[in-house]
């Protein structure tokens, strides 16, 4: 079976590893890929965005399955287009990506099936935005967020009036996020401890992939601005199997009737972004992809082959079971002096000889130049370690880190412990 990916980070390294371990898989290619993709594939020079030449490449290299990384592709339409030449494709329908591509969209839906979600209103002008903050309705802190894709940094928490019309002006008047700002969507505030919560699906059965902790900040103790994402710990601690029961009735299954119910294709993954409150699990948000650096804890904990799962999926008819690895996964990222700001990119890795054998070392903002390798993005590269506890899958990552090193190098050292 030749399998392509789509997308270039962290996550597509863990899949393209995970994939390329499969003994139905003869060759994996990766567009358009890192360093990592290509030690363990081929690398393709094709943007995630370039849908015509994705799909010119799948067709004239007979390629058996696509698994697409990132979210924009989705919602602008990937798998439809290459279905429609009856291509093999893991990832959703438009229809299904607008799940994640408008949060206005995920709300209405999440209120017609009855999914627990945080009170909101939708706005698409600034003035009726503005109205509603300068009324009753309207409590403090409140999160003000794009409705569209925004890379990550649509969402602001803003603690009184004045920083929410802030946020107001800078999504729908300065237009910070363009076309994602038309619409703004306000919510009420959730206090509580996140986890991500990972399901296959074929629009009716479904299988639950290993429960993960992000975590956001870049600094220790969970301070500063977000991130995409610093580190991740699998199984998510906070998540036991009683609350994991609760959320297979009270989020998973409704979700998966109101994809029946409203006749929404899907056949991919769902990522619930959950908020852990006292009053059980709320869902902060859907993506349709895997989640970075999730990917890089959840796959290294699946025993099983994950290709049967993929490509039954993308066929409509889910099958396989997932059998997983009795340890716990911990991803520390390794990021550049200034993100989530500005950064240097071009700096030389260094990864030394002795960079244990059982740690992974997958790529995100990577580059080879003249065979070397070298920073080139904000989050360059994450150490994941595998352990029986949470303690020792976390020792180890920290001691395999420190055998990789580049100017400016930061990393939390907090990691699974907050
Ligand atoms: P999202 O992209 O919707 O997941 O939002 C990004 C981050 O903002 C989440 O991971 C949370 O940390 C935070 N967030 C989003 N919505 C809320 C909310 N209603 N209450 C508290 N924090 C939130
Ligand atoms: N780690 C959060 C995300 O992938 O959206």
């Amino acid at each position: 079976m030749k399998v392509l990916v789509v997308g270039s980070g962290g996550r597509e390294h863990a899949l393209c590893w995970k994939i390329a371990s499969s003994k139905q898989v003869s060759h994996v290619f990766c567009a358009p890929g890192n360093p990592g993709t290509a030690e363990v594939g081929e690398n393709v020079p094709i943007n995630a965005g370039d849908t015509d030449a994705l799909l010119a490449f799948a067709l004239g290299n007979n390629i058996d399955l696509t698994v697409v990384g990132p979210e924009q592709p989705l919602v602008e339409g990937l798998a439809d287009r290459f279905r429609e030449k009856g291509l093999a494709v893991f990832g959703p329908s438009k229809a299904g990506a607008e799940l994640e591509g408008s949060k206005a969209f995920a709300k209405a839906f999440m209120l017609h099936h009855g999914i627990p979600t945080a009170a909101s209103h939708t706005f698409d002008s600034r003035r009726a935005a503005l109205g509603f903050l300068a009324s009753d309705d309207a409590t403090f802190p409140i999160v003000v967020k794009a409705d569209g894709l925004a890379a990550g940094k649509g969402v602001l928490i803003c603690e009184d009036r004045g920083s929410a019309e802030s946020a107001i002006e800078m999504v729908m008047g300065k237009r910070a996020f363009g076309e994602a700002g038309n619409r703004v969507v306000l919510e009420e505030f959730l206090s509580g401890v996140e986890a991500s919560i990972h399901i296959i699906t074929d629009g009716e059965a479904y299988v639950l992939l290993p429960t993960a902790k992000d975590h956001k900040k870049i600094f220790d103790g969970g301070k500063g601005p977000n991130t995409g994402g610093m580190g991740a710990v699998s199984p998510a601690p906070a998540v036991d199997d009683s609350l994991l029961f609760r959320m297979e009735s009270e989020i998973i299954k409704p979700f998966i009737r109101g994809l029946k119910q409203d006749g929404i294709a899907f056949r991919g993954t769902v990522f619930f972004g959950l908020m852990l409150t006292e009053k059980g699990p709320f869902v902060l948000e859907f993506n349709v992809r895997f989640g970075d650096p999730e990917s890089q804890v959840i796959f290294p904990r699946i025993e099983s082959d994950i290709v049967p799962i993929l490509a039954s999926t993308a066929a409509g008819r889910l099958s396989g079971k997932l059998v997983l690895k009795d340890e716990v996964a911990v991803a520390v990222v390794g990021a550049s002096s200034g993100y989530p700001g500005s950064y240097k990119k071009g700096l030389p890795i260094d990864i030394s000889f002795d960079f244990p054998a059982s740690a992974i070392l997958f790529h995100a903002g990577t580059k080879r130049i003249d065979g070397k390798l070298m920073t080139a993005g904000g989050r360059v590269l994450a150490v994941t370690g595998l352990g029986r506890d949470v303690e020792s899958a976390r020792n180890f990552a920290y001691s395999a880190i420190r055998h990789v090193k580049f100017d400016g190098m930061v990393y939390r050292k907090d990691i699974s412990k907050v």
